[in-house]
């Protein structure tokens, strides 16, 4: 351990914050994991995919949302716009969504969508 803690008898405070610094980076690393599932688990998939389908596919809307990175309300705003369907056909599996979930998945979407 010594390499990784040069420092041997390091504050414990700082101990705990690079457990709590590592728990974090595995929790985002599994959460941009789950937002795909999400996406599989609510039927995105079925019309949106990594290439040309039916629907406008990932990578394109990833683009298409990027700009709205680093706002912190974008994600609730433009997931209820998509729950909502004004703007859009009215498509069934975006008006089902719970407004969590369309922000989590705007929220991915946003994030680049990988
Ligand atoms: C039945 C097919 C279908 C399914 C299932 C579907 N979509 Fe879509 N989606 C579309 C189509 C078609 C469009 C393009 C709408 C348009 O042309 O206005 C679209 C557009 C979108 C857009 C872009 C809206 C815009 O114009 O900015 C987003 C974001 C989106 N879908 C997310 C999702 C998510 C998340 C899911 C899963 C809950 C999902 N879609 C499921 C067909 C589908």
């Amino acid at each position: 351990m010594k390499w990784w803690y040069p420092a041997t008898r390091l504050d414990p405070t700082l101990k705990t914050y690079h457990a709590l610094l590592l728990a974090f980076l595995v929790l985002i690393t599994s959460t941009a994991h789950a937002n795909r599932q999400l996406a599989v688990r609510n039927g995105c998939m079925s019309c949106h995919a990594d290439t040309e389908l039916d629907a406008p596919p990932w990578p394109e809307l990833a683009t298409k949302y990027e700009k709205y990175r680093g706002q912190p309300n974008a994600a609730s705003i433009q997931g209820e716009r998509l729950r909502q369907g004004k703007f859009f056909k009215n498509i069934k599996a975006h008006r089902k969504l719970s407004p969590t979930n369309a922000t989590e998945l705007m929220q991915w979407i946003i994030d680049g969508a990988n």
